[in-house]
């Protein structure tokens, strides 16, 4: 059976070898060498001098059938050989977004900040695995661990997303962003 679990261990050991750390808000996360991601519950711990984040896949939230057409049709699955570039990038929304209502959350990620809209211009160039945290417990250091996949030639166009991204009104409620950039070697 697939699991939905998963942690992202941050020390000295992992196929993904780190190439840069940005934090753009908040408090940084500790710059380590090697990322490893297991899945499942078991058989991770926390390294010494590192850190550890775990996150779950869960239903969708915000999507509507339309736009799950669209994406189901264009995206791509994670672990294509040629996708040795990957992006971790945690991150938390503040107290304002989590006291909005679904329909008023709903209108800010796409009605105002086209969130799905931006997305779907990068795919399938960039797969993707969205965790949720607050599913484990309120008291994760993010709400969210996003994980990207592309080929070298793609980190271009995934940065530019990123730009569109963060220039969001959705990005306004983001109180902290840590943003690790990983080649797979
Ligand atoms: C949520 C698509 C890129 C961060 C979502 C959802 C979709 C989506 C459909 C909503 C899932 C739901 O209904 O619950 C995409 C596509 C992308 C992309 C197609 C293109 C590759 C990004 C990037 C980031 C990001 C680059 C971060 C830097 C998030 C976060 C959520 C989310 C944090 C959760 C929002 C919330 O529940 O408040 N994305 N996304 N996405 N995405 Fe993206």
């Amino acid at each position: 059976m697939s699991t939905r679990f998963f942690q992202f261990v941050g020390g000295d050991t992992g196929v993904w070898r780190v190439v840069k750390t940005h934090t753009l808000i908040g408090e940084p996360l500790l710059d380590v060498a090697r990322l490893d991601v297991v899945a499942g519950q078991d058989n991770a711990s926390q390294p010494d001098s590192g850190w550890l984040l775990r996150g779950i896949t869960s239903n969708e939230r915000y999507v509507e059938r339309a736009e799950k057409n669209t994406l189901v049709e264009k995206q791509q699955g994670l672990g294509r050989p040629e996708a040795t570039c990957a992006a971790l990038i945690p991150i938390r929304k503040n107290a304002a977004w989590w006291a909005l209502t679904q329909d008023e959350r709903r209108h800010i990620f796409e009605g105002q900040s086209q969130h799905i809209q931006i997305g779907l211009d990068y795919l399938p160039a960039i797969a993707r695995r969205l965790h949720h945290c607050r599913d484990i417990s309120e008291n994760e250091p993010f709400d969210f661990l996003t994980w990207f996949e592309f080929a070298p030639t793609d980190e271009e166009a995934f940065n530019q997303m990123l730009m569109q991204l963060r220039a969001s009104e959705e990005w306004q409620y983001i109180d902290r962003e840590v943003d690790i950039r990983l080649v797979r070697e």
